[in-house]
């Protein structure tokens, strides 16, 4: 059933020219059916080079906003019409303009995981892959980090050279885990290497012998001579590792370490979309729609971040 549900899209998306990206906290039935795969970074880089005349985004809607601004002219869509990510809402753009009125030498850093809008307010965008390198890389001494304070605490404690002012926002699923959590799985797996996504709280993040981003805790684990891992990120890269490395063993820092928006979507959602692209169907697909001005205006930020992460 799943095969066949597969076999589809694999046609229909030669036949009607759709691109599809899948960020790696899809399900492994989409993963298999996209054409690439990656973290936000990886996700943003690749969407600016897809020739086909249509991208369909399996991951949040901020990821299919980012691919939008950087192929204006393809056609969008994201497979399911609700998932987002929470973070990205979390400031409005107004409170940052005068936050920088008030202090204009300090930059403002932006994650990848906020709106349109809040970047066309924004100097550069990061993901968890390039913050160190991008902030490193920057001609300012000052910065403003938003929206994720735990990533930004990350960023602040790597580039102690910079002055980095934090908001308190951040990712319900990673920041939701305990110190002790975190304990109680390394007393549980004594010989597994702790592997954790910096979303995390500081004093989790700080226990782990790896803190990085979704493929950098994916190559991480990869590449290690060794046998045993607890995977501090959704709990679907757990998943995935095990599937790849059957010989290792990939054990959960938590159970709760599950993204609602992330599993939202389902192969009949790709499937249903990819039919709706080429006019097969009555299924109302979600396109992402961006008047230029503000494709033009928060692309500015987007661009920062591949020239100095590039
Ligand atoms: P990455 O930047 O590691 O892909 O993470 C995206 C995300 O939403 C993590 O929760
Ligand atoms: Fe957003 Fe957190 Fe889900 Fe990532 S895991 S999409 S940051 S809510």
């Amino acid at each position: 059933m799943i095969r066949d549900i597969q076999d589809e899209i694999l046609r229909l998306k030669k036949e009607y020219d759709i691109c599809i990206l899948a960020h790696s906290y899809q399900a492994a039935e989409i993963i298999e059916v996209a054409d690439i795969t990656g973290d936000s970074y990886k996700l943003s880089v690749e969407a600016a080079k897809v020739q086909n005349r249509n991208i369909l985004m399996c991951g949040v809607h901020f990821m299919a906003e980012t691919a939008k601004m950087l192929s204006p002219d393809k056609r969008v869509f994201l497979a399911h019409r609700d998932a987002g990510c929470p973070m990205a809402e979390q400031f409005e753009p107004e409170m940052i303009t005068a936050m920088k009125k008030q202090d204009p030498d300090r930059k403002v850093v932006c994650y990848v995981n906020t709106t349109a809008e809040l970047k066309t307010v924004c100097d550069v965008c990061v993901t968890s892959s390039s913050a160190v390198k991008i902030v490193k890389a920057m001609d300012a001494d000052k910065i403003l980090f938003i929206p994720d304070i735990n990533l930004g605490t990350f960023v602040a404690e790597a580039c102690p050279e910079k002055d980095v002012k934090l908001l308190h926002g951040g990712c319900p699923v990673h920041a939701a885990i305990t110190a002790d959590e975190a304990r109680e799985a390394k007393a549980a797996h004594p010989n597994a290497k702790l592997l954790v996504h910096p979303e995390c709280r500081p004093e989790v993040t700080r226990m782990a012998d790896y803190a990085g981003s979704t493929s950098g805790i994916m190559e991480y684990a990869a590449k290690s001579d060794e046998k045993e891992f607890i995977i501090g990120t959704e709990v679907s890269i757990r998943e995935h590792l095990q599937y790849k490395f059957p010989e290792k063993k990939f054990y959960d820092m938590s159970k709760r370490l599950l993204c609602q928006n992330m599993k939202a979507t389902t192969l009949m959602d790709v499937l249903n979309t990819v039919k709706a692209i080429g006019g097969d169907s009555e299924y109302d697909a979600a396109e992402i729609i961006m008047s230029d001005e503000l494709i033009s205006k928060a692309r500015v930020c987007i661009d920062e971040m591949i020239r100095l992460g590039g």
